[in-house]
């Protein structure tokens, strides 16, 4: 599972901000400020910076992506709901990569992947509009060979692959089982051409496996940067997932 195939690349990391924006809201005050956070983020290597604008605005605010889209040096990945309105400020803020993930408002975070199969032509329609718009769609997935199918009949450049159930099996048999189901989701995405990116629950002690899969291209990690961070700082939390990603932790 460890061996890296032919003209194996590791893949690039986009650092989710979120949880700065978190701790800001706990207080409605102005810090941290994250715009500072995405430039150290940057310093310490980032290669895009993620944001999730959830309908009920419980961490970014629509101001702080404009802001963010205006000074970050990288890319900018948005990650929405797929509904009409979100779709529509997403248009209107136009980030190089908007991410489009299942959201239930009770939930404590992103839970599971999108039913591309079963919202088929409503994704189509959303996918169209993104990438007629100028920006690359991606859609949030199980490592489900259906759904890989479905998502690569939406035209979306990209899929993400859902990491969670790996990452909660981590200390189980099960583990295995994961990593060689999101190892098929992958032979699966490449065969169709569909760009993979992955994500959700990663840490700098489980990630590496994941970043050795075949055709990964980014991966998107938050919560474990954003905790580290605010213990050694920003920066060095970045470097440090750099070099975690690369098996030198
Ligand atoms: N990818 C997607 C689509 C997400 O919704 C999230 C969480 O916002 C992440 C990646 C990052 O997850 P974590 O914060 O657990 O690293």
């Amino acid at each position: 599972m460890f061996d890296k195939e032919e003209n194996f690349k590791l893949p690039t990391l986009g650092v989710n901000i979120d949880h700065v924006a978190t701790i800001r809201q706990a207080r409605h005050s102005s810090e941290p400020s994250l715009i500072v956070a995405a430039a150290l983020a940057e310093l310490g290597g980032a290669n895009g910076i993620t944001l999730h604008l959830r309908e009920d605005r419980r961490h970014i605010q629509d101001r702080d992506v404009y802001l963010i889209k205006e000074t970050i040096q990288t890319r900018l990945n948005l990650e929405i709901a797929a509904t009409e309105e979100m779709i529509k400020i997403a248009l209107d803020i136009k980030p190089d990569c908007i991410t489009l993930v299942p959201e239930k408002r009770k939930e404590i975070t992103t839970e599971g992947g999108l039913d591309v199969k079963k919202n088929l032509e409503h994704l189509k329609r959303i996918v169209s509009k993104i990438q007629d718009n100028g920006a690359s769609a991606s859609l949030f997935i199980d490592s489900d060979e259906d759904q890989i199918q479905a998502s690569a009949s939406t035209k979306a450049k990209y899929i993400e692959l859902h990491t969670g159930k790996y990452v909660n099996s981590m200390h189980s048999k099960q583990c295995q089982d994961e990593l060689k189901l999101l190892k098929l989701a992958c032979h699966k995405a490449l065969d169709l051409g569909i760009k993979i990116n992955a994500g959700h629950g990663l840490n700098y002690n489980n990630v590496y496996p994941i970043a050795c899969l075949p055709g990964i291209k980014e991966l998107n990690i938050g919560h474990t940067i954003i905790s580290r961070a605010v213990l050694v700082g920003m920066e060095r939390a970045v470097k440090e997932m750099k070099l975690a990603i690369k098996g030198e932790l």
